[in-house]
């Protein structure tokens, strides 16, 4: 078996890639534009590592999505590729939206052109994991609640717009308007390192256990084994929340 991670050469997803290979040996195909925030350097520990292939490609790419979903047949892709700076996103959006809107629903019609002609377990198993950012929700001052679920999109930047876009998106196809069919799951993670998230004035982002609850409304009838007792109810920090997708993905 083998999974497809997008953006694996970024600040999470080269952090999600060493934690994996550091549990498992099932291997990933790696697929990084290599923008400026990717970085090579990032996965060097697994640079002999049969197990790693890293293709330098755009999401966006149909044919090669396709032609990379055809020859490695991933039971699972874990979508991390996006352009992810604020500032960034506020003097040239157009990448943001053309990465982070068209280029996430490329890959996810591809998967699910992909996804449509598998058969038996190999269909059913299949899974979507789109990486989110709670950022969708806007901001929040010292006083204001926590983000909930139900908490309404408010983005404030071109890139929390970009990726409540998409975000959207999915909601409304996978919970109102018509099932997509393949499984996917929309996460809306933020972490925080441990310093941060000792300061209670810090506003806080979202916990391990509100990520298990969109893992497991998103899989819906299926059953689903996290067998990280220890994360739940702590801040994700980014070890963790790699090691919650990994558990995830077990
Ligand atoms: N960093 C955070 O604080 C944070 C918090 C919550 C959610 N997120 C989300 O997590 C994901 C990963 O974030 P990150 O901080 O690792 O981002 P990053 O900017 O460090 O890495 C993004 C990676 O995606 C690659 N990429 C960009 N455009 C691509 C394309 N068109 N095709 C293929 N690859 C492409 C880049 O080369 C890079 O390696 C993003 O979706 C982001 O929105 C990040």
């Amino acid at each position: 078996m083998t999974i497809l991670v997008t953006g694996g050469a970024g600040f999470i997803g080269s952090n999600f890639v060493l934690d994996w290979f550091a549990q498992r040996d099932e291997p990933i195909v790696n697929l990084d534009k290599l923008t400026y925030a990717g970085n090579l350097a990032n996965l060097a520990p697994l640079e002999r590592d049969a197990r790693h292939l890293f293709v330098r490609g755009d999401i966006a790419d149909s044919g090669l999505v396709r032609q990379l979903l055809a020859r490695h047949r991933p039971r699972a892709i874990l979508s991390f590729a996006a352009e992810s700076h604020v500032d960034r996103s506020i003097h040239g959006p157009a990448d943001f939206i053309r990465t982070n809107v068209l280029g996430t629903f490329n890959l996810l019609e591809e998967a699910r052109a992909h996804w449509g002609g598998l058969s038996g377990r190999e269909r059913e198993d299949f899974r979507f994991l789109h990486v989110s950012t709670d950022e969708v929700y806007g901001s929040l001052g010292p006083e204001d609640p926590r983000f909930s679920e139900t908490t309404a999109y408010s983005p404030n930047s071109p890139y929390s717009a970009s990726k409540a876009g998409f975000s959207s998106y999915l909601v409304s196809m996978g919970l109102k308007l018509r099932p997509l069919g393949i499984a996917v799951t929309n996460v809306r993670f933020g972490f925080v390192d441990t310093k941060m998230a000792k300061s209670p004035r810090k506003p806080m982002m979202m916990t391990a256990d509100a990520a298990a609850t969109h893992i497991l409304r998103c899989l819906e009838t299926r059953p689903i084994q996290l067998t990280a007792p220890k994360l739940v109810g702590f801040l994700v920090h980014l070890i963790r929340w790699a090691q919650s997708v990994r558990v995830w993905m077990t």
